[in-house]
């Protein structure tokens, strides 16, 4: 352990802190500050030639200064021989611009991709991407664990597996669900949105049983809430005991913490991949689970060359 250097961003330092705690090793001093016209700074103050090292930086909101930031302490690094750096990303913005929907449309995931690469990255460690192909936007090494095992770990604590179901909340979102369906020995529903015709409200279509059913929903990303807060009622709507939610991502940008906890959700559960707001903390119906664990086990396998995959076997 000795040969890392873990250095944070200003996006996620609490999680900083916590895998520097699992790994046993300080943060490696350094200033990530403004200019007065909020030009991004940064200043390494220690050594770092030769060293193993690890940006941890989630691209969360403001997802450009975040980026920028992850981008500049790349070049500081590079230009002060590192042997070997490598972007921790424990939540990669961008991530759903990830195809051309319509014409003249950009693939902005690509371009933050490149963008990483180019600026001097070496290999990226990111948790549950929002589509798993993003991982072949960069021609480097990339990890991408799965929170999978804290969700499954929290779930078999707290609930009654004997009644529980996993539901996706949408189409999209099936092969996440099933395999943590798969993981907990439950079966499967789908939350199937859809407008039948132009100008007409979507329709809420459940695919599968949920009545009596503890419904857990799960998906990589609740930003505004709607896709969340859509699904538990229409679950409870056909007869489903209680909603609960896993995700991973808490991108929770403008009124969503307020639209949860008015919701019919019993609990949101997510994890520190985002630095929770306070306004995420005195939710009554939020939770935090944290990955410092997972990360700082990555980590330290990284830098010994050790296997990440059988992290999650
Ligand atoms: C979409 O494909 C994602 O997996 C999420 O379902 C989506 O980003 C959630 O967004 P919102 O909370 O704004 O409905």
């Amino acid at each position: 352990m000795n040969d890392i250097k873990l250095l944070a961003g200003n996006s996620n330092r609490t999680l900083t802190e916590s895998i520097a705690a699992y790994l046993g090793i300080p943060l490696t001093k350094c200033q990530v500050r403004r200019f007065a016209d909020m030009e991004v700074f940064v200043e390494i103050q220690e050594n770092v030639r030769g060293r193993d090292t690890f940006i941890i930086q989630s691209t969360s909101f403001p997802a450009n200064d975040h980026l920028m930031e992850l981008l500049i302490m790349t070049d500081a690094l590079r230009r002060a021989s590192a042997r070997r750096i490598t972007a921790v990303v424990p939540y990669f913005g961008y991530a759903r611009q990830d195809r051309k929907p319509a014409p003249r449309a950009p693939i902005s995931a690509k371009l933050v991709a490149n963008l990483i690469t180019r600026a001097g990255v070496d290999r990226v460690l990111t948790v549950d991407l929002h589509a798993g192909q993003i991982q072949g936007f960069f021609d480097i090494p990339t990890d991408n664990l799965f929170s999978a095992p804290v969700m499954v770990r929290d779930i078999k604590e707290r609930l009654d597996l004997n009644n529980v179901m996993v539901i996706s909340p949408d189409v999209g979102g099936v092969v996440r669900a099933r395999a943590l369906a798969k993981r907990i020995d439950a079966p499967l529903a789908i939350v199937d949105k859809r407008r039948e015709r132009a100008g007409e409200s979507e329709v809420m279509n459940v695919i599968g049983d949920v009545s009596g059913k503890s419904c857990i929903l799960v998906d990589d990303i609740v930003d505004s809430g709607g896709t969340l807060c859509n699904a538990a009622e229409a679950l409870l709507a056909r007869g489903a005991k209680d909603v609960r939610a896993y995700i991973t991502h808490g991108v929770l940008s403008g009124g969503a913490v307020a639209r949860i906890s008015a919701s019919k959700l019993k609990e949101l559960v997510v994890t520190d991949s985002i630095q929770p707001t306070e306004a995420v903390r005195v939710a009554n119906n939020i939770r935090v689970v944290s990955i410092a664990p997972l990360l700082g086990e990555a980590i330290g396998r990284t830098a010994k060359e050790e296997s990440v995959s059988s992290l999650f076997d």
